[in-house]
């Protein structure tokens, strides 16, 4: 999608469409909708009196040749109540304005930024949120279908800003709403390979092909080092399985961080499928499981939108990627393995693996010189009981790092909450024979799971997200294709943002 700026003036505009935003109650006398002329209003004063347009959230109308407008047609997005309205509000009618428009063919929209919305001069961050919604909103999952949509992509994404011509605050926003798109568009992609086109082989194939093309430094460690290095968590899980295990880790070194500054270690769960193993899970909803690198995929699509927007904080990140099967040599239930840190742990269930591979992940994060550590998993079943599937389970024992994430979750406009830590917990996922056992339970569940990955970050301040409800959206939303939803890339990227500018 091209994204470009006009400063025409409205009325003179020849485009295909027009998209403007009015708000609930007077929708034809406020938000966008203002910079219509008088002869466009009556149209919109007319529509209202006849209840057709309300301006509720999400609401969409469309006029065809506009009267005093040169636009061809003109699109009124309801933009809700105006005390409501957010970053995370203006994306979602940006969004459902781009596909409400490419379902019905039109490949070309002018969206007005010269807003009262944003302020008068068009703000910074709604501009970012437009482009960033309406990319997020132009992607489908039709990689492997013979007759795939594309022909009703949006090619173009026009900013007018209604005879001003854009600042270049403007200008940068635009960009940055388009790498965080890109961003969760990416991990979007990486979450919908099924299995047998995403083994841990290829997903470093793919985090190596990134980082060549933003500039990272890469490394993979393969079969041989991960054994060699004593990874045995990992190990564990990994020996079942006929595709090779990868820990991939990358760099991100910025030459003018601050000296003394922190190196965020950013870990995510790469199980590039979870069939439980020998604990071996219902085949009813097993497909899913093609997802559980949904946290290994956030970290890489984090990384690929700060090697462009390029914060001034060090970070270093490792997707720890591996299959969890069943088969003759797979870990089994009892089993008692020594991880990379040389803490013992008794397998009670071998569909608690994510814990194990986060664990020896963090580990060696430590040893690569990670001074704050923050994973992020498609952990447990529990954080979706717990927080259904829009908010993401946020967990550990450092406040101020834990508060951090929390405010940039609320910046970034994601749903984020916290759920407790606390020492008596501890005793559910004690061992009989080893330090610890790999679960805890089902009372608990998401807590215990967490718990267990800190004890292996230690002393380091650490930031644990359960993205397992987060991490898909079962249903199609008029702003967002289903299926993977990239939750997580715009808090961590605004988190990052933040510690180094
Ligand atoms: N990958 C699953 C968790 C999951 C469940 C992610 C549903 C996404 C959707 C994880 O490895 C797992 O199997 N967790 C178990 C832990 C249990 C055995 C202690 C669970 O949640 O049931
Ligand atoms: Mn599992
Ligand atoms: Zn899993």
């Amino acid at each position: 999608m091209k994204i470009e700026f006009e400063s025409a003036s409205l009325v003179q505009f020849e485009t295909p469409v027009l998209v403007v935003a009015g708000f609930e109650s007077s929708p034809a006398s406020s938000g966008t909708v203002e910079l219509l002329p008088a002869e466009t209003r009556a149209l919109l004063d007319e529509l209202k009196a006849s209840g057709e347009l309300t301006g509720k959230a999400l609401e969409t109308t469309l006029l065809h040749h506009p009267a005093g407008l040169a636009a061809k047609k003109l699109l009124i997005v309801g933009a809700g109540k105006k005390e409501k309205v957010s970053t995370d509000v203006v994306r979602r009618f940006a969004g459902t304005a781009t596909r409400y428009l490419r379902a019905r063919g039109i490949h070309e929209l002018a969206w007005v930024v010269h807003d009262p919305l944003f302020g008068m001069a068009g703000d910074p961050a709604g501009v970012q949120a437009v482009v960033e919604g309406a990319i997020v909103a132009d992607y489908d999952a039709d990689r492997y279908r013979t007759e795939p949509n594309s022909e009703r992509r949006i090619d173009r994404l026009v900013l007018a800003t209604g005879g001003t011509p854009p600042s270049e605050a403007l200008g940068a926003a635009a960009v940055r709403g388009r790498i965080l798109a890109e961003a969760q568009n990416f991990v979007r992609d990486l979450v919908n390979e099924p299995s047998n086109r995403m083994t841990p082989t290829i997903l470093a194939e793919q985090a190596q092909k990134m980082a060549a093309r933003f500039g990272l430094e890469c490394r993979i460690l393969d079969a041989e080092e991960i054994r060699n290095r004593k990874m045995g968590a990992l190990w564990a899980v990994a020996q079942g399985s006929e595709e090779p295990p990868k820990l991939i880790v990358l760099r991100y070194e910025p030459p003018n961080a601050p000296a003394g500054s922190p190196v965020i270690g950013l870990v995510g769960k790469g199980i590039t499928f979870d069939t439980g193993g020998i604990s071996i899970k219902p085949a009813e909803a097993m497909h899913e499981m093609k997802t559980d690198m949904a946290g290994g995929a956030t970290m890489l699509g984090v990384m690929q939108a700060i090697a462009q927007l390029k914060p001034r904080v060090r970070v270093l990140m490792l997707v720890p990627a591996t299959e969890n099967m069943p088969s003759g040599k797979a870990y089994k239930p009892g089993d008692v393995i020594t991880s990379m840190s040389g803490k013992t742990i008794e397998i009670l269930n071998t569909d608690a693996e994510g814990r194990l591979v986060l664990a020896d992940a963090l580990t060696y994060a430590k040893e690569l010189g990670a001074t704050v550590l923050i994973d992020a998993a498609t952990l447990t079943g529990a954080v979706t009981i717990a927080l259904g599937n829009t908010t993401t389970g946020v967990f550990g024992w450092n406040k101020e790092w834990v508060d951090k994430v929390l405010k940039s979750a609320e910046a970034a406009g994601e749903r984020m909450w916290p759920l407790p830590v606390d020492e008596e917990y501890r005793e559910l996922y004690k061992s009989t024979i080893a330090d610890f056992a790999n679960t805890g339970g089902r009372y608990g569940g998401a807590i215990t799971a967490a718990m267990f990955i800190g004890e292996f970050a230690g002393d380091t301040p650490w930031v644990h997200l359960d993205i397992a409800g987060t991490r898909w959206s079962n249903e199609e939303k008029p702003y967002r294709a289903k299926g993977p939803t990239g939750h997580g890339v715009p808090t961590l990227v605004h988190l990052l943002m933040n510690l180094g500018n």
